[in-house]
C-alpha cells in the first residue's frame, strides 16, 4: 500500500496560499514513493486542481444529493467538475459543529463514490470517550456507520482522528494508535471483506514533521490527515519527505 500525506487547509486561505501549494507540488514530484493530497477551501478547488502538478486535490465535505434545493451546499459532481478527485466526508468539525451524524456521512461517502471521487471517511472518540474507556467502542461503531456500501479498497480511505488531538499538539500513544488501527483494520474486514484489508488507514490529529516517523511504524496506519502542519511548505513538506525516507 502506497502511504498517503493528506492535507486539509480547512477554512483557511485566499488565493495567496496557492504558493504554498506551488512549492508543496515541487517537492511531491521528487517524492515518488509516497501519494500528496490537499483539500483547499472550495473556493480554490479549480485553481489549486490546475497547478498541483502530482498532488492529488480534494474537497472538505459534499452534500449527498446530486442537485436540489440546498443553500450553500456543494454536490460531489461540481467537485469533480472543480478537479477534485475526492472528498473527506464526517471530519469531527463537521459532526460537531453542524451535527453530521454517521447515517449522514455515508450518505455523503455514498454520493462521493457514485460521482467517481474517493471518500476520505473520518472517525474518532472524544476526549470524555477516551477517558471513560469507550474509544475502541466508538470508533468501531462510527465505522460501521459511516462506510457506505458501494466501498473499496480504490474509492475508499478512513482516517482515524481522536477530535481531542486535533489541533491541540495532543497525540495518543504510538500504542494507543496501533490498538485503534488494528481494530479498524478488523472491522474493515467485517464490513466489506477482503477489499478491507487494502483500504488505506490514515493517523489525524497533531501530526507533524516530528512525530510523523513514528506514527507511521504503528500496525496498519497507512498515512495521515495533517490540519495545521498542511498549510505551509515549510511545515508540510517535512512530513512528506519522513513518509518518503519510511516508505524506502
Ligand atoms: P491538526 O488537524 O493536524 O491541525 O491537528 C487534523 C485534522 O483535523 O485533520
Amino acid at each position: 500500500m502506497r502511504t498517503l500525506i493528506a492535507g486539509n487547509w480547512k477554512m483557511n486561505g485566499g488565493r495567496a496560499i496557492l504558493a504554498e501549494l506551488d512549492r508543496i507540488a515541487a517537492a511531491a514530484a521528487a517524492a515518488p514513493a509516497v501519494d500528496v493530497a490537499i483539500a483547499p477551501p472550495f473556493t480554490l478547488l479549480a485553481e489549486a486542481a490546475a497547478r498541483a502538478g502530482g498532488v492529488v486535490i480534494g474537497g472538505q465535505d459534499c452534500h449527498s444529493a446530486p442537485k436540489g434545493a440546498h443553500t450553500g451546499c456543494i454536490s460531489a459532481g461540481m467537485l469533480v467538475e472543480m478537479g477534485a478527485r475526492f472528498v473527506i466526508c464526517g471530519h469531527s468539525e463537521r459532526r460537531a459543529e453542524f451535527g453530521e451524524s454517521d447515517a449522514l456521512v455515508r450518505s455523503k461517502a455514498h454520493a462521493a463514490l457514485g460521482a467517481g471521487l474517493t471518500a476520505i471517511v473520518c472517525i474518532g472518540e472524544d476526549e470524555a470517550e477516551r477517558d471513560e474507556g469507550r474509544a475502541l467502542m466508538v470508533v468501531a461503531a462510527e465505522l460501521e456507520g459511516s462506510v457506505p456500501p458501494n466501498a473499496n479498497a480504490a474509492n475508499l480511505v478512513i482516517s482515524y482522528e481522536p477530535a481531542w488531538a486535533i489541533g491541540t499538539g495532543r497525540t495518543p500513544t504510538l500504542a494507543e494508535i496501533g490498538e485503534m488501527h488494528l481494530i479498524i483494520r478488523a472491522k474493515l474486514l467485517q464490513l466489506i471483506g477482503e477489499e478491507g484489508a487494502r483500504v488505506r488507514i490514515l493517523y489525524g490529529g497533531s501530526v507533524n514533521g516530528t512525530n510523523i516517523a513514528a506514527i507511521l511504524t504503528c500496525p496498519e496506519v497507512n498515512g495521515a490527515l495533517i490540519g495545521g502542519a498542511s498549510l505551509t511548505a515549510d511545515q508540510f513538506l517535512p512530513i512528506v519527505q519522513a513518509a518518503a525516507n519510511v516508505s524506502q
